[in-house]
C-alpha cells in the first residue's frame, strides 16, 4: 500500500467516507435500507457509486485509527488499485489507520496472496513543510511497529538471540547508530551471573546488544535517554516448566526487546535531539542437564545475591543485569525506561490491552501515561508499596526472585528491578510491563492477532515532548 498526499481530489476506485457521530450526511436513504448505522467497525462498500462508508462513532483519535483500519480491511478484499479520502485534520492518526490496519504477518503461509499494489490518495487542504513532516514521521514510526510486529510473530527457531543481534546490527547500518554486540565471554568477565545463569540450557548464546543514537551534526543532545528491553526469545518457563497452554505464545517473550529495537529504528529518521541508548538482554529460557535451577544463588553485575525460587521468572534475571551494565557505561542519564512481558499479573490486573507503568517518580509515570494515551495505546499506573517489597525477603540471599504472597505479582516484579536502580537513578527509572498488549490472540481495533508492537509508539511520543 502506497500513501500519498494531494490538495486535490483524485479520482480512483473508491472514495473513503468516514461517517461523524452516526451522522449520515449523504445517500442516507440507500444506506438506511442497507441498514447502515455508522457504528464502530461498521462500513458498507457502494461500487457502483465508488464510495466506501466508514463508522466512526466519536471523534477521537483512536475511532479515526479504528474507522481507517476498518476500510483498508474492506479494500484488500477487492482488487481496486486505488482509494481516496478527504481529511481536515488529524492526519497523523489517518496514516496510523492505513499503515497499522493494513499489517498481516503471512511469512509462514504456503500460498502467498499476491496482494494488488494499492496506492490511497488523501487529500489535506496544504501541503507544507509541517505537512510533509507530520506525513512521513508518522509513516516511519508505523513502519518500525509493523517490523516490531514481525520480530515478534517470527517463530523461535527463526529468531533466537543471535538473530537478534543480527537485526540489530543491520538497524545500526540502515541507520547510522553505534552497536555493540557483547556475547557470554563478556557476561563472564564482567560477574553478569544472574542474565547468564538463565541462556545456559539454551544451544543458543545469550547476546547483550548495545545501540546508540546521537543527534547528528552541530545537534546538541537535550537529554539522555537509556531503553533496556527483555528479549526472551523464547520462555519456556525453565525448569520450572509452564503447563502446555501457558507456553504456547511465549516466542512473544522477546517483546520488550523488539520494541526497543523498533524505537532505536524510528529515532534517527525522525531527526529527535536526545542521544538514546538501547540495550537488549537476548536470551533463551530452556530445560536442559546444566539449566539453572530453583534454590540456586545468582550473583548479578552489582554484587547483589538472588536466590532463585522460580526459574520462570526469568525476565527479572535478564534485565537486573542489563540494567546494571546500563547504568555502569551511560553516565548522567536523564530516564531510564525498562520494556519487558514480565509477568501474567499484569494482564489479569489491568487486562489485555493496557500497559502497567512501575516506578518511583510519580509525575514520570504519569508522563508516561500521557503520552501512552496520546499516541493510541493504552497504559496506567500500578503503585510500589514497603508491605509488598518486604515479600522479597530471602532467608539466604540478598533477594528472591519471586515474591512470597501470590497477590500483586506485576508489582513485586517491579520491585525487584528496583534493586538494580542506583540511588542516582531512582527518580529516572520507568518500568513498563507490556505482557498483555504485546501480544494478543485476537485482533483489536487496528491492532492485528498477534504481535502489537506495544511500547514504540508511546515511547516516540514521550521523546516528541521533552
Ligand atoms: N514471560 C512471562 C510473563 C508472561 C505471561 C508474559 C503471560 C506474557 C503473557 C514471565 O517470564 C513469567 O513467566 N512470569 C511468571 C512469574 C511468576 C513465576 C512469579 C508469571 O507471570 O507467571
Ligand atoms: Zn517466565
Ligand atoms: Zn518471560
Amino acid at each position: 500500500m502506497n500513501l500519498n498526499l494531494t490538495t486535490k481530489k483524485i479520482d480512483t476506485d473508491c472514495e473513503i467516507v468516514l461517517v461523524k457521530n452516526k451522522k449520515i450526511k449523504e445517500n442516507k436513504e440507500l444506506l438506511k435500507s442497507l441498514n447502515f448505522k455508522g457504528s464502530e467497525e461498521e462500513c458498507v462498500l457502494l461500487p457502483e457509486m465508488k464510495k466506501l462508508y466508514v463508522g466512526c462513532e466519536n471523534l477521537d483519535h483512536d475511532s479515526i485509527r479504528i474507522a481507517i483500519a476498518t476500510a483498508v480491511k474492506k479494500i484488500n478484499t477487492t482488487n481496486f488499485k486505488s482509494a481516496y479520502i478527504k481529511v481536515k485534520d488529524n492526519l497523523s492518526s489517518y496514516v496510523d489507520g492505513f499503515e497499522l490496519g493494513n499489517y498481516s504477518f503471512t511469512k509462514y503461509k504456503s500460498e502467498q496472496e499476491d496482494k494488488v499494489e494499492k496506492n490511497i490518495y488523501i487529500e489535506v487542504s496544504k501541503i507544507d513543510k509541517e505537512i510533509q513532516k507530520e506525513f512521513e514521521g508518522s509513516v516511519a514510526i508505523c513502519n518500525s511497529v509493523n517490523m516490531v510486529r514481525d520480530f515478534v510473530n517470527t517463530t523461535p527457531e527463526d529468531f533466537y538471540p543471535a538473530i537478534m543481534a543480527q537485526n540489530a546490527i543491520n538497524i545500526a547500518k540502515e541507520n547510522d547508530l553505534e552497536c555493540k554486540i557483547l556475547d557470554e565471554d563478556y557476561l563472564v568477565e564482567n560477574n553478569m551471573g544472574s542474565m547468564l545463569a538463565v541462556g545456559r540450557a539454551s544451544c543458543h548464546r545469550s547476546k547483550l546488544i548495545h545501540l546508540t543514537y546521537k543527534p547528528k551534526g552541530k545537534v546538541k543532545a537535550k537529554k539522555k535517554m537509556v531503553l533496556v528491553g527483555k528479549g526472551l526469545t523464547y520462555d519456556s518457563g525453565g525448569l520450572s516448566l509452564k503447563p502446555a497452554d501457558y507456553m504456547v505464545n511465549m516466542k512473544s517473550d522477546k517483546g520488550g526487546g523488539c520494541a526497543v529495537l523498533g524505537i532505536m529504528n524510528t529515532i534517527s529518521a525522525l531527526n529527535l535531539p536526545i542521544e538514546v541508548h538501547g540495550i537488549v538482554g537476548a536470551v533463551e529460557n530452556m530445560i536442559g542437564g546444566d539449566a539453572y535451577k530453583p534454590d540456586d544463588v545468582l550473583t548479578a553485575r552489582n554484587g547483589k545475591t538472588i536466590e532463585v525460587k522460580n526459574t520462570d521468572a526469568e525476565g527479572r534475571l535478564v534485565l537486573a543485569d542489563c540494567l546494571c551494565y546500563a547504568q555502569d557505561e551511560i553516565e548522567d542519564i536523564d530516564y531510564i525506561f525498562d520494556y519487558a512481558t514480565l509477568t501474567g499479573a499484569c494482564v489479569v490486573g489491568v487486562g489485555q490491552y493496557t500497559n502497567g507503568i512501575m516506578g518511583n517518580n510519580s509525575m514520570l509515570k504519569h508522563e508516561v501515561v500521557k503520552s501512552a494515551i496520546n499516541s493510541g495505546e493504552l497504559a496506567t499506573t500500578l503503585p510500589f508499596n514497603r508491605y509488598l517489597k518486604k515479600t522479597l525477603k530471602s532467608e539466604i540471599a540478598d533477594m528472591s526472585n519471586i515474591a512470597s504472597t501470590r497477590y500483586g505479582g506485576a508489582i513485586t516484579a517491579g520491585m525487584f528491578l528496583d534493586n538494580f536502580i542506583t540511588d542516582e537513578n531512582k527518580d529516572k527509572w520507568v518500568h513498563l510491563d507490556i505482557a498483555g498488549p504485546a501480544f494478543v490472540d485476537a485482533a483489536w481495533g487496528y491492532n492485528p492477532a498477534g504481535a502489537s508492537g506495544a511500547g514504540v509508539r508511546l515511547t516516540i511520543e514521550f521523546m516528541k515532548n521533552l
